[in-house]
């Protein structure tokens, strides 16, 4: 589980007043926020910009142009599967269609439960055991039926 604090206005000044002085303090302040929170939660854009003098919607440009950011609590866990060439020829086309419709959610996506984040990656570096993934920074190779179960059934726990 993340080890990030529920958003809070008094935290989130607090690291806003923390990376201020910094330059482009922006970008820092951001992630400063991400690392604590997980992500950037809408209700600081208004502090940070009365902190930088800045418009709103200049700060909301910023944390939306980033992919980096997320705008939304982190998932509990995250799978992800490779979805590039070697990985898809040995079936790992049929083993994500499994997974989404088993989550009911598709790549790029978590449940409404904050459960899991489902996220495609282009190669794990693990041609050789295709199909792979990877849950929670742990990887798995040789993806089956079977382990794919386990792998859903460990994040449905
Ligand atoms: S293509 Fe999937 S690990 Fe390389």
């Amino acid at each position: 589980m993340s080890g990030y604090l529920a958003w809070n206005e008094a935290t989130a000044r607090a690291v806003i007043d923390e990376n201020r002085a910094a330059p482009g303090a922006l970008l820092p302040i951001l992630h400063a926020l991400q690392e604590t929170f997980g992500y950037v939660d809408r209700a600081a854009e208004p502090l940070i910009a009365d902190a930088l003098n800045l418009s709103r919607a200049d700060v909301h440009g910023v944390v939306t142009f980033y992919a980096d950011f997320r705008t939304a609590p982190p998932a509990a866990h995250e799978l992800k599967l490779c979805r590039a060439e070697a990985c898809q020829s040995m079936g790992g086309d049929r083993l994500a269609d499994t997974a989404r419709r088993r989550l009911g959610i598709g790549f790029g996506e978590a449940t409404p439960d904050g459960r899991v984040r489902l996220e495609p990656v282009y190669c794990l570096g693990l041609c050789s055991v295709a199909p792979s993934a990877m849950l929670d920074g742990r990887i798995v190779g040789r993806l089956d039926d079977r382990k794919l179960e386990a792998l859903l059934a460990e994040v449905e726990r």
